[in-house]
């Protein structure tokens, strides 16, 4: 299948690149920046640069490689979207109807939105359910969140009116061996990157945030498996997806068990701790099991003991490219 990437150059596409090319796809990457060192292993793909705030752009992409799916990445995410909100609406808002609009141009069947957890936030009537259903009231407190819930609404939209077949997952926290992108919640990675490269970390969060987290490859698996599924068995346009909720504290220690010498602290961020309180403390996804199967194969402790190594490997090659 001829699948075309938005945002390709991130911490999902790096993943989701080597998954789509080792099931024998032509895949077209795009990102705004040039093909990162990291992505060297995906030799035979076509790297092309694409700013999807560029409707003409999007639009001559879409009908000059006319691709069958696509997965649309590209974002400002959570953290740096309120260092720069301008920026975090015009790459997640206009972005994301430049994709649809060239997706309903250039009669592109199928569309894959990755939304967030972002999307949650407090009620004025009191906090989340725990765990958080897919149908509750949006409330985001972020740029970004507002962004993920128009273009979920979007997406629908589209579907609705157009017949295309946009569907999306809400990711939670992902983790996987790279450098975190800007998410509120990169503390988890830097459990891990900071634990190997430096013996420590000082987490930007207090040590009892507990937060939806997945490891990269149940994360890729979703978007392969909700992109390939049956569309008389999807119910809904956007899907919840959960894998594990830990505490800070319980990734310390799940880490700690690999890397015994690790020391972790907790100094909160007001900014980032407070976009963490405003997320679910957990997910129900029992849509998403019920209509395509969903099941995550990683617990926190089976992310651990798969990370640190890969972790340790990106860093080594890291410090061998920087030489
Ligand atoms: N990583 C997570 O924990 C997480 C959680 C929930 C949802 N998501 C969503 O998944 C998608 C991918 O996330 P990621 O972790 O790979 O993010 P990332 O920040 O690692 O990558 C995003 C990519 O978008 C690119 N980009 C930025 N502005 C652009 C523009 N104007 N035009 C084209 N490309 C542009 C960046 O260069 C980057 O390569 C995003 O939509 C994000 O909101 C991610």
């Amino acid at each position: 299948m001829k699948i075309l990437l938005t945002g390709a150059g991130g911490q999902i596409g790096h993943d989701l690149i080597g998954a789509l090319v080792s099931q024998g796809h032509q895949v077209v990457s795009t990102d705004l920046a040039p093909r990162p060192p990291s992505h060297a292993h995906a030799g035979g793909v076509d790297w092309q640069r694409l700013d999807v705030t560029d409707a003409a752009a999007v639009q001559h992409m879409f009908t000059e490689h006319r691709p069958e799916l696509v997965f649309h990445l590209a974002a400002i995410l959570s953290a740096r979207g309120e260092q720069d909100p301008r920026l975090a609406y015009d790459v997640n808002q206009t972005g994301t109807w430049n994709v649809l609009e060239a997706c309903r141009r250039a009669k592109v069947n199928r569309l894959i939105f990755t939304s967030s957890i972002a999307v949650f936030g407090p009620p004025p009537s009191g906090p989340l359910p725990d765990p958080t259903p897919d149908d509750v009231a949006l409330h985001p407190g972020t740029m970004y969140g507002a962004t993920k819930v128009s273009g979920e609404l979007l997406c629908a939209y589209y579907r609705k009116r157009y017949g295309i077949d946009c569907r999306g997952v809400r990711f939670p926290g992902l983790i996987s061996a790279a450098m975190p992108g800007g998410g509120s919640s990169d503390y988890a990675l830097f459990m891990y990157v900071d634990g190997v490269r430096k013996g420590a970390y000082e987490a930007f969060a207090r040590a009892d945030t507990r937060i939806p987290l997945m490891y990269m490859p149940d994360g890729v698996r979703a978007l392969l498996e909700l992109a390939l599924a049956d569309p008389a068995r999807l119910t809904r346009t956007i899907y919840n997806i959960a894998a594990f909720s830990p505490r800070a504290d319980e990734i310390a220690t799940s880490v700690k068990r690999v890397l015994p010498h690790a020391k972790f602290t907790y100094t909160p961020d007001p900014v980032r701790q407070g976009i963490l309180d405003s997320w679910p403390k957990s997910i129900d996804d029992s849509a998403a099991q019920r209509d395509w199967g969903w099941k995550p194969k990683y617990d926190l402790d089976a992310m651990t003991d798969d990370l640190v190594p890969r972790v340790t490997r990106m860093l080594e090659l890291g410090a061998i490219l920087s030489h």
